[in-house]
């Protein structure tokens, strides 16, 4: 079980996160990051991480939980 989280202050809306891993982040109207459930845990959790390396601005983070 992990928590991931998006810094707001860090998320220009690249947009790769929900791009490459759409079942674990969102975009709100403006193309920024949303994260619907927070706690993730097996091919979900492997997703966060994906989007985790995926944000050139290291916006979002990953931590078990
Ligand atoms: Fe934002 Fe990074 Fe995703 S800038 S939209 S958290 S790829």
């Amino acid at each position: 079980m992990a928590r991931v989280r998006v810094d707001p202050d860090r998320c220009v809306g690249h947009g790769r996160c929900y791009a490459l891993a759409p079942e674990v982040f969102d975009a709100d109207d403006e193309g920024h990051c949303l994260i619907p459930n927070e706690h993730v845990d097996g091919e979900l959790e492997i997703q966060a991480r994906v989007g985790e390396e995926s944000c050139p601005e290291s916006a979002i983070t990953v931590e078990d939980d």
